[in-house]
């Protein structure tokens, strides 16, 4: 069931069936949420993303050249040993009219708190799949920066039979985000802070199969573009949704 929060939040983010009283309740809903005391890793926990007011599909990001296929199924990313501030990545994907996608896939990468990527396993990578209401979450610890870029966490985010969008989130208040020709506000993190863990919180938005609105970052190699809006036009990549071939990779510093 879900929290009351959350369906709280859900009809504040409706485009087309609000009614005259729903501004009002949606302003009552965000005093009441400006009014909650210190959080608490508790508190935090129960705690939901914000939903889009406007369900814009979420930018592509280029892929680089570290994306491995065959990453392990997993909501926890962290090992025993693993330097690095833990953080926990909680979310929803919707589709273009807001409606969550249950089942919708998510594969993280990321460098380590030193900023290197595990080339030839799969230390630091994982997918796993959104639950009936379109909610995930995935355990890690914050990457560390590397030459050219700030802190981010890579991520494919599919809808079952959908197009791949190939992106990266940021994190807010990081020196390097203004230096990083690839940084995109709009992927940035709602981060919250307690003594054990970061919570960051990012709603991923999606074409479907229905309405496949690809990103046109997302071909394994595609190299080093920059940034890369979603397409309008109609296609779909030809990656294997699940199960992809392990491949080997090469071990070295990344460049995105
Ligand atoms: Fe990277």
């Amino acid at each position: 069931m879900k929290p009351l929060l959350y369906r709280q939040i859900v009809v504040c983010g409706m485009r087309s069936t609000a009614r005259r009283t729903l501004p009002a309740v949606c302003l009552l809903l965000a005093l009441l949420g400006q009014s909650l005391g210190p959080a608490s890793a508790a508190t935090l926990q129960q705690a939901t993303p914000a939903r889009p007011v406007e369900c814009g599909l979420t930018r592509a990001t280029t892929e680089g050249p570290y994306w491995r296929a065959g990453s392990p199924e997993r909501s926890n990313l962290v090992e025993t040993g693993m330097v690095g501030v833990r953080v926990r990545v909680t979310g929803y994907v919707y589709n273009s009219a807001c409606q969550p996608i249950p089942n919708a896939l998510l594969d993280f990468w990321q460098a380590d708190y030193y900023g290197n990527y595990d080339n030839t396993g799969y230390i630091l990578r994982g997918h796993e799949y959104a639950d009936s209401s379109g909610r995930f979450q995935m355990e890690t610890i914050m990457a560390g920066e590397y030459p050219g870029r700030t802190i981010h966490i890579h991520v494919k985010v599919q809808a079952p039979g959908g197009p791949i969008l190939t992106t990266q989130l940021f994190f807010p208040d990081v020196a390097h985000n203004s230096s990083d020709g690839i940084f995109d506000p709009s992927l940035v993190v709602r981060l919250e802070h307690t003594p054990e863990i970061k919570y960051a919180y990012y709603n991923f938005v999606v074409g479907t199969a229905n309405s496949p609105v690809p990103g046109t970052c997302g071909s394994a190699g595609s190299g080093h573009r920059s940034r890369c809006r979603p397409s309008r036009r109609s296609g779909r990549s030809s990656r294997p949704r699940s199960s992809p071939a392990r491949s080997r990779g090469r071990r070295g510093r990344p460049s995105d």
